[in-house]
């Protein structure tokens, strides 16, 4: 359909390309109808409207994302600075969370940009550049491929107001390995949940500060949908006030959402710094989303002319919407804007298949009313948390990864992928999560019997969602004859990931005594559950070499300001063709939590001999 967008080109005079700014092309190249006329933005680019570079400000910093190995995505924003934020004449009304400027009289007319990429950070050899426009349409976001790179090369990227010197912060991106390369190590950053109320986003600044790592995978709940009160989390007492102060339901909620959440200074350098590879779960649209609903909204007629207009298709759409407008990712399906579920190849060393477990296609979810009746369907075989499109797909990329010799095949998943018997939390009647796998049994009995039956060995799983730390052996548990000390008879490693700033699912102020109690138990009342930690917020690296992958969890002392402090709470192994966590697990010696064959040392945690209360000691808080 490329003669659609031709008939959309511009006043010859001008040079920046509509198109290339792909928050245009969203929903679809395919069916402008249902974009943004193009035609009618660019009637508004009348001369001596547009504004000056003065009255213009970049104000959420870079990022980049969905590396491949000619090509990257690269982001920024740049607005119009007012200083009344009742002028609703602004589609952007948020303009206090980047400072005041010049009084405008507001201008409709689109902000032309150009933007350069280069192997130094003096851009003495550009190797890829271009010019595009934004403008209040898609959130003065702008999101654009740079093409002709090198693979697996670092490179600097900035962007400018057109024809002037207004400048972008300066970003920092690399590009993936060819897929037949060779690549001796590659290192990740593995997060999930970040609640903006709930603390400082610490966690995604550390690996900037150590520089570890060469991309950041996120695994959903980047941002947080509830009302924006302050009394929620620390909110009002550590002054993060997440705008709009409602739950949020519009096109509008979700971009100013997204705006306040890219405030925070560590999350904004990890953008800077890393391209990131993320998936959305529940929350970047609402609590426990499924393909039709959602716990707030019961999927009822009532719902679908809910709180203000807004229906449950409606919100989704919103919410989509301003997501590929602020996130640094590709759209793979120009057909399918719900579609995030995708592959990278990086190297001959591993493939990430990035799977939406959430919202794309997954059959009914835990509601919370309706618990029990889940609990009686969840070992149903027709149900999936993919649906059969994006499950077909994904046996195919795992033989597919298989086949062309791939060392490692990791998958990034929303949810806890293994087994978890979480009687202690949930009672006996439902121990399970069935808002996890474990409520879709038989689409994990297929993943399973797929990767056994065809031999598919090295599989790392990674999830997030949970709000704790869970290392576990990868076994179809029932069915395989699994020896928990051995490991034997496993088929790969999960690595679950704890919260960058969500509060721990058995209480936000838990003590790190109670909190390792609820971890030995678990570990008990689970065979294949290796280790397990509900006390630290934080995040782990997966560093993959061919002969092995190692993962490092690290714990945030505290999130109740911006520090960079980390504790290391464990380290793991996994040996290629072994197929599950090299023995000692975690060389039989923790942090904190609960290890199934080993010990826990809390070097880092003090008891208070007056309280009997364990914490952990708050180290200095450097200045940063
Ligand atoms: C701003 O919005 C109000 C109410 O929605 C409307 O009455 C007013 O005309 C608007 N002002 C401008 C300048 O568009
Ligand atoms: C431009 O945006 C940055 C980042 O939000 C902010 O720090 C700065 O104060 C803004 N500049 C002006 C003049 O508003
Ligand atoms: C903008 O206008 C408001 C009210 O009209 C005024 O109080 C303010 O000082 C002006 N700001 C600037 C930077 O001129
Ligand atoms: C630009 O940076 C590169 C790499 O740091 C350096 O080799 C080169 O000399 C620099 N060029 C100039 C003109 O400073
Ligand atoms: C691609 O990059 C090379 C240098 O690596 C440069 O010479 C060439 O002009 C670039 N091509 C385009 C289309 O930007
Ligand atoms: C940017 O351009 C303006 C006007 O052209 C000039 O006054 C200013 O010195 C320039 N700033 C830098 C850092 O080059
Ligand atoms: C959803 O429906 C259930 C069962 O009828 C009811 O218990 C629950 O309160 C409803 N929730 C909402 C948010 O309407
Ligand atoms: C899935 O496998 C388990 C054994 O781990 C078995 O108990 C269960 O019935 C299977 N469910 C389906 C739907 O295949
Ligand atoms: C945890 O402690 C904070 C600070 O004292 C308090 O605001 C919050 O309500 C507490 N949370 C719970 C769940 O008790
Ligand atoms: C994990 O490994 C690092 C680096 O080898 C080491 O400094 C750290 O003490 C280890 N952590 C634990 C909990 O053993
Ligand atoms: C954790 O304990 C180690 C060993 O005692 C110490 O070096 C480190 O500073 C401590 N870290 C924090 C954050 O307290
Ligand atoms: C912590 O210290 C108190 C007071 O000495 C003691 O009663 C308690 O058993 C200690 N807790 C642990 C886990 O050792």
């Amino acid at each position: 359909m490329r003669s659609v967008i031709s008939l959309l080109a511009f006043s010859s005079s001008a040079l920046a390309s509509w198109t290339q700014n792909l928050n245009y092309r969203s929903p679809s190249d395919h069916h402008p109808g249902l974009g943004i006329s193009l035609h009618k933005v660019n009637k508004r680019n009348v001369p001596g409207t547009q504004y000056t570079a003065s009255q213009l400000n970049f104000t959420h910093g870079v990022a980049s994302g969905d590396p491949y190995s000619d090509s990257v995505i690269l982001w920024t924003r740049v607005a119009p600075m007012f200083d009344n934020v009742n002028d609703n004449t602004t589609v952007s009304g948020y303009a206090p969370l980047y400072g005041h400027g010049a009084n405008l009289t507001a201008s409709t007319a689109p902000v032309c940009v150009q933007y350069k990429v280069a192997k130094s950070a003096n851009f003495t050899h550009v190797e890829s550049s271009g010019t595009v426009y934004t403008s209040s349409d898609i959130d003065y976001t702008v999101k654009v491929e740079a093409k002709n790179l090198t693979a697996f090369t670092r490179y600097y990227y900035q962007f400018n107001v057109c024809g002037s010197n207004k400048t972008s912060p300066l970003g920092r991106t690399k590009t993936a390995p060819d897929a037949n390369d060779y690549t001796a190590e590659v290192g990740l950053a593995v997060y999930s949940c970040s609640n903006f109320p709930f603390g400082f986003f610490n966690a995604y600044g550390n690996p900037v500060r150590k520089d570890s790592v060469d991309y950041v995978i996120h695994l959903g709940d980047y941002i947080y949908e509830y009302a924006g009160d302050g009394d929620y989390g620390y909110g009002y007492s550590i002054n993060r006030i997440p705008k709009p102060e409602r739950i949020i339901t519009t096109l509008y909620d979700y971009r100013e959402r997204l705006a306040t959440y890219r405030t925070d200074l560590d999350l904004l350098a990890s953008h800077q710094n890393f391209p990131w590879i993320p998936v959305w779960d529940d929350h970047e649209v609402s609590d426990n989303t499924y393909r039709d609903g959602a716990s707030e909204l019961n999927n009822t007629e009532a719902s679908f002319i809910s709180d203000g207009g807004v229906s449950v298709d409606q919100r989704k759409m919103n919410a989509v919407r301003a997501y590929f407008e602020w996130m640094p990712i590709r759209q793979v399906e120009m057909d399918d804007n719900l579609r995030i579920w995708r592959s990278f190849s990086i190297g001959s060393l591993f493939d990430l298949v990035m799977l939406d477990t959430r919202q794309y296609d997954r059959s009914i979810t835990d509601l919370y009313w309706n618990t029990d009746y889940v609990h009686d369907i969840s070992n149903d075989a027709g149900r999936s948390m993919m649906g059969s499109r994006q499950e077909n797909w994904f046996y195919n990329q795992l033989t597919q990864s298989a086949n062309r010799g791939t060392a490692w095949r990791l998958i990034g998943s929303q949810t806890v992928f293994s087994r978890v018997n979480e009687s202690a939390a949930y009672g006996n009647t439902n121990p399970l999560d069935y808002d996890a796998w474990d409520g879709y049994q038989a689409n994990r009995n297929r993943t399973l019997s797929h990767l056994y039956n065809n031999g598919i060995g090295n599989n790392i799983v990674m999830s997030g969602d949970s709000h704790a730390s869970w290392v576990s052996d990868l076994v179809w548990l029932d069915h395989e004859h699994y020896n928990s000390s051995t490991g034997n008879n496993s088929i790969g490693v999960e690595f679950a990931g704890s919260a960058v700033s969500s509060p721990c699912p058995y209480g936000q102020n838990i003590t790190l005594q109670q909190a390792n109690n609820y971890s030995s138990w678990l570990v008990h009342a689970n065979e294949e559950l290796q280790w397990q930690d509900l006390y630290y917020r934080g995040y782990f690296e997966l560093h993959v070499a061919y002969d092995q992958v190692t993962a490092n969890y690290f714990g945030m002392p505290t999130i109740i300001n911006r520090n960079p402090d980390e504790i290391s709470l464990a380290n793991f192994t996994v040996k290629s063709g072994a197929n599950k966590l090299q023995r000692p697990v975690a060389g039989g010696l923790v942090e904190s939590g609960a290890l199934k064959l080993g010990q826990v040392k809390q070097t880092n945690a003090t008891n208070n001999t007056e309280t009997g209360v364990w914490f952990v000691s708050q180290a200095n808080v450097e200045d940063i």
